[in-house]
């Protein structure tokens, strides 16, 4: 038991940053075509909006409160006087309000993914299971809720935040920080790690370049005419080692930036 312990809380924890950073680094380096949200929203609006709405508020809300609270070093609360406590309350109320707002929306977009046919048939074994798995995490941390209630004096979150942060300054004893406390808390750090772990591998992957590249649209498009296109246009066209000979129907492609 103990060596699982120090195995997942120890060990686990830099397989998979790891594979997160370099998984991304190579999917973006090599199927920059696939880097995508995977959109399906011209398949049905409907159920789309609110639930990816609700689901975006909520989690954007919780990653942020997640990346401050867990990785703010400790001092700096101490240095402005935040109470423990206060920070617990913190936590436990902003958090609730955004988890349930965001497991509304991923109910709403599992419902509409999982019985809308056309949809279904449109997925991939990965859009489902990742969405399904989010919401696990969303049940996982909310179930901890009543947990911290009862150490509203913060201790218990210390620990999470000594945890989270020894992982980033290669502290050698972080496994034993959390080896006592409640298995549901246990569950939710595992499967968080683990969600980072599949990460480069899922539709994921739009969050590192939403922010930039959603706004201003840098993207390519490919586009075939069905024309024959004039000598001087075939000439200018870059060249594909697989491309049919260039001049007949549907043979032309151009790739522009949009
Ligand atoms: C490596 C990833 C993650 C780690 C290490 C982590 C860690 C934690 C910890 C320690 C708590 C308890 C905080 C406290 O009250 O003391 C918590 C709560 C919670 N977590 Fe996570 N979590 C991770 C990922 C996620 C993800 C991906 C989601 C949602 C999609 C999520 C949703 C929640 C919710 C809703 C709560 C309860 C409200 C709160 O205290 O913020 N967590 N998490």
């Amino acid at each position: 038991m103990q060596l699982l312990n120090q195995f997942l809380f120890g060990v686990y924890p830099y397989i998979c940053l790891s594979v997160l950073a370099l998984g991304s680094v190579i999917r973006f380096d090599r199927e920059q075509y696939t880097w995508r949200t995977g959109s399906s929203q011209l398949l049905r609006r409907k159920q789309l909006v609110l639930g990816s709405i609700l689901f975006h508020v909520g989690v954007l809300i919780i990653f942020g409160g997640h990346l401050f609270g867990l990785l703010t070093p400790i001092w700096v609360f101490d240095a402005l006087g935040v109470p423990h406590g206060a920070k617990q309350i913190l936590a436990m109320a902003a958090g609730g309000v955004a988890g349930v707002v965001c497991l509304a929306g991923g109910l709403l977009l599992l419902h509409r993914r999982l019985f809308d046919p056309r949809i279904r048939k449109n997925s991939s074994f990965g859009d489902s299971a990742i969405l399904i798995i989010l919401i696990a995490q969303l049940c996982l941390g909310l179930a901890t809720i009543p947990l911290s209630a009862q150490h509203l004096d913060g201790g218990e979150m210390l620990k999470f935040m000594t945890w989270a942060q020894g992982v980033f300054t290669f502290r050698p004893d972080i496994a034993g920080l959390v080896a006592d406390v409640h298995p549901v808390f246990k569950a939710h750090l595992v499967l968080g790690m683990t969600i980072l772990l599949v990460f480069p591998f899922t539709r994921l992957v739009h969050m590192l370049s939403a922010p930039v590249w959603y706004l201003n649209r840098r993207g390519w498009q490919l586009v075939r005419t069905r024309r024959a296109l004039p000598i001087r246009a075939q000439k200018a066209a870059p060249v594909y080692p697989d491309a049919p000979p260039a001049g007949r129907a549907a043979s032309s492609s151009i790739q522009t930036a949009e």
